[in-house]
């Protein structure tokens, strides 16, 4: 139960997603040196380039992880052009909180069939990074701030997808976990919080689903961009896990083509400009690239193509009505009671009034803006919903809020507080709009708009039979908990979020979500928040392994809401907890009863605490969970089982695994902190452990920081001299610098102005902040070749007062241009 099942196959044909080797190697044999480097980078923004000359088609990848965003024609990059309806999921964030790895491959399974029916090869997702800080913009696309929840859910979206003969892809590979300048930005990061944080959630997904592909993070990662970083690439993701598909970069994410070729990585998206060709064909013709180095990315392009081709199924269609039912049942099940004294459920039947607060109870928040953003084919709004479902109860329904912005206004408020004041029960609906939380850029605190607080407020002072319903796609600061009689976090839901917390409201549901993050009181109690998101060229992750819980128990400082928390309408109790087993091969044993009257679930989750460490660990961590669902008054025994990773620490002495000998715990819990059974197991041990740094605070000392990562800690990349990683907002340091960036941001401009919708500046704030922090290499990558590289290039040269070298660099490549053609 605890360790994901190595997958044996992972489409409904298995023959034919084997392609043989030597098919793609004997392909690439035969073709031209020009041909293979076409090859390594997309056709346009969603497809690779076709293989004619052996009738390969251009197959087709797309976004995202929890619905399918195929633009029409080639597309666009972020969202710009209308997608073509898909089924909207809850995000990831609410995905983990189901812990339900059944769930998650069905809900894959069905993301396979929609890309199937729109011939889609690979859908590109899950994200699986860690969250280092709840400010994170991307939190709600990622699963949790564990890498074994985040590991294992990958793992079992990932067969689902795969099920249906659709590649997955899991992203951004690896330490990628937050927007502020996130295309250049060097996440210095110590070995062994990489190893037990960062890349054990992307190992268990390696080796739980075999995954079709792999896409590597904007960031560097100390000190190299982890598209040109061999060590990750080659040496950990492919040698020691038995990654056997493709790496791509993220979109406009290539730093180096020659380096990249050299470190494993394959595919460089999106495609259109050819940006990087004549510099890899230059390469190999000086001698400084093996063209077997070509050959060996080339040939796994290939291999992809040949794997889509096989398992491409040209009469697919997906039933979208089940689909719907799926992501509203999905919804539920990712529903965090996080309070409750009682008033839930509501008692539909003998309920006089209800008010309802709130914008999104109308026009729901129900996913995040960026690459990930779905064109929905239905959308479920909860007052309406509740409408149905209660029938003849009143409902009187109040705004509070701007639903685009959150602000509010006395006259909003007084309104909201008046009808909260005269009904039976009020249900406040708020949370974070759209502009708070996406893509691009990371939210500067972790508080709820001041309107918002001012409603919820006003409504707990009017009457204190207040159910409040949060939508956000991670953790908000709630300084009024406890004044509300019930606090239900539905995260951003997908497209049944709305019905899916109505069912949970009245209880014809549970609400079936634990947290899978925990919820700080303050973002300022964090150690990571000292150093997040760091300063423009490089963030420190000074407090190595206190991440999320491992932090809060470690250093003793409470959440207000524990990593695994969540209720629900029935009872469980947990008895009789065994362990069997010798060393670290022990199974954990407990029997689960549902002591209340109704059917319910519950998550089982296991701790390891190693008591006895020599080395500083965190207080406890999660090694195995599982999902029980029970009827009233039903038990069953549930085994989770532990192996030797889940007593071993990463130890940079020996650059291995080791388990220390000693006593450990095994904590079986409902959450991180509340622990129903404690069990001590004696490990023997011949592993040599070598000393490990320690520190005097969760955050790290200059001094104890360079302990920790073996060597000083890197001084911050100099702004000048300008180079291709020369940020748009960094050119703001020269005069001439901030001429060109005029233009850039003046283009920039007027090409989002013309895509994004009226009103959607969730959208549009993240198209400034993605403009202003990208490196100048990224806008011939992203613009499909426009500006040219060598533009680019040219006013690199001229701008650092070398205007000289940016003759001579043109003239070079006019005449390697020439000899090309001719
Ligand atoms: C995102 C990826 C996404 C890609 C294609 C990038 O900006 O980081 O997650 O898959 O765009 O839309």
């Amino acid at each position: 139960m605890s360790e994901p099942t190595p997958a044996t196959g992972n489409t409904g044909n298995p023959e034919s997603t084997s392609p043989r080797d030597d098919d793609a190697s004997t392909i690439v044999a035969g073709l031209s040196l020009e041909q293979k480097v076409r090859l390594l980078s997309g056709r346009d923004h969603w497809h690779l380039e076709a293989v004619a000359s052996v009738g390969l088609p251009a197959i087709m990848v797309t976004d995202g992880p929890h619905g399918l965003r195929k633009q029409a024609g080639s597309g666009d990059h972020l969202g710009l052009g209308e997608s073509v309806p898909a089924t909207c999921f809850p995000t990831a964030v609410g995905l983990a909180a189901t812990f339900d790895e059944d769930l998650l491959t069905e809900i894959g399974a069905a993301l396979g069939r929609e890309c199937q029916a729109e011939d889609v090869g690979v859908l590109l997702g899950p994200g699986l990074n860690i969250k280092r800080h709840p400010a994170g913009g991307r939190n709600f696309e990622y699963f949790s701030e564990d890498p074994v929840v985040s590991g294992r859910l990958a793992a079992a979206l990932v067969r689902g997808v795969q099920s249906q003969g659709v590649g997955a892809c899991l992203k951004h590979f690896a330490a990628n976990h937050q927007e502020t300048f996130r295309m250049v930005i060097d996440t210095i990061v110590d070995q062994r919080t990489l190893r037990e944080l960062e890349l054990t959630g992307f190992e268990l997904a390696v080796q739980g689903s075999r995954p079709w592909s792999v896409m590597t993070g904007y960031n560097q990662l100390n000190g190299t961009f982890c598209s040109d970083d061999h060590w990750l690439l080659t040496e950990v993701l492919r040698d020691s896990w038995g990654f056997d598909g493709l790496v791509m970069t993220d979109w406009g994410g290539m730093n180096d083509r020659v380096a990249a070729t050299r470190a494993g990585c394959d595919l460089e998206m999106p495609g259109g400009g050819d940006a990087f060709d004549a510099e890899l064909i230059a390469a190999v013709r000086r001698g400084e690239l093996d063209e077997a180095a070509i050959d060996v990315v080339a040939a796994r392009i290939v291999e992809l193509i040949i794997r889509v081709r096989a398992n491409a199924r040209p009469d697919a269609t997906a039933d979208l009505d089940a689909h719907h039912d799926l992501a509203r049942r999905a919804a539920a099940d990712a529903t965090v009671l996080l309070a409750n004294d009682g008033i839930l459920p509501l008692a539909a039947d003998t309920l006089g009034s209800v008010a309802v607060i709130g914008s999104f109870a109308v026009s729901p928040r129900f996913q995040g803006a960026g690459s990930s953003q779905v064109r929905p084919t239905r959308l479920d709004a909860a007052l309406p919903a509740l409408r149905e479902r209660l029938g003849a109860t009143r409902i009187d329904y109040a705004p509070g809020y701007e639903v685009a912005t959150g602000t509010t206004t006395s006259s909003l408020v007084t309104e909201a507080a008046a009808a909260a004041a005269g009904a039976d029960v009020a249900v406040v609906f708020v949370g974070l709009p759209a502009s708070y939380e996406s893509e691009g850029f990371d939210r500067q605190h972790l508080e709820l708009p001041a309107g918002h607080t001012r409603l919820i407020e006003a409504v707990l002072d009017a009457n204190p039979r207040t159910v409040v319903v949060l939508t956000n796609g991670a953790p908000v600061e709630l300084p009024w908990a406890d004044r509300a009689a019930a606090l239900l976090e539905g995260y951003l839901g997908g497209q049944a979020g709305g019905s899916a917390i109505v069912d949970v409201l009245v209880g014809d549901r549970e609400p079936g979500g634990r947290l899978a993050e925990s919820f700080p009181v303050r973002g300022s109690d964090l150690a990571a928040d000292a150093n997040f998101p760091g300063h423009p060229k490089q963030v420190e992750h000074r407090e190595g392994l206190l991440v999320g819980y491992r932090f809060h128990d470690t250093a003793g400082v409470p959440a207000r809401f524990p990593f695994g928390h969540g209720l629900g309408y029935t009872s469980f109790e947990l008895t009789g907890a065994t362990c069997r087993g010798e060393g670290t091969d022990r199974t954990v044993s407990v029997e689960v009863v549902n002591t209340g009257d109704r059917a319910g679930a519950t998550v089982v989750q296991l701790y390891v605490r190693d008591v006895e460490a020599s080395v500083p660990r965190p207080a406890k961590e999660l090694k195995a969970f599982a999902k029980v669902r029970l009827d009233p008054g039903e038990r069953t025994g549930v085994e989770l089982d532990l192996d030797r990773r889940a007593f071993a620490f990463w130890d940079v002495g020996v650059g291995d695994w080791v388990v220390e000998s000693g006593a450990f715990e095994l904590l079986v819990g409902t959450s991180s902190t509340d622990i129903h059974h404690r069990i001590e197991v004696a490990v023997e041990s011949d592993d040599a452990v070598t000393p490990a740094p320690a520190t005097t605070g969760p955050i790290a000392t200059d001094a104890e920081f360079t302990a920790m990562l073996g060597h000083p800690v890197p001084v911050p990349r100099a702004v000048q001299p300008f180079d291709r990683n020369t940020t748009v907002a960094d050119l703001a340091t020269t005069s001439a610098g901030r001429r060109l960036q005029t233009l850039i941001l003046r283009e920039g401009a007027k090409r989002t102005d013309a895509g994004t919708a009226e009103g959607d500046d969730a959208t549009r704030r993240m198209f400034e902040a993605v403009i202003r922090q990208a490196p100048l290499r990224s806008l011939p990558l992203l613009g499909g070749g426009t500006p040219p590289l060598s533009a680019i290039d040219a006013a690199i040269d001229t701008l650092n007062g070398e205007p000289g070298l940016a003759v001579r660099r043109t003239a070079e490549r006019l005449r390697a241009w020439a000899d090309r053609s001719g």
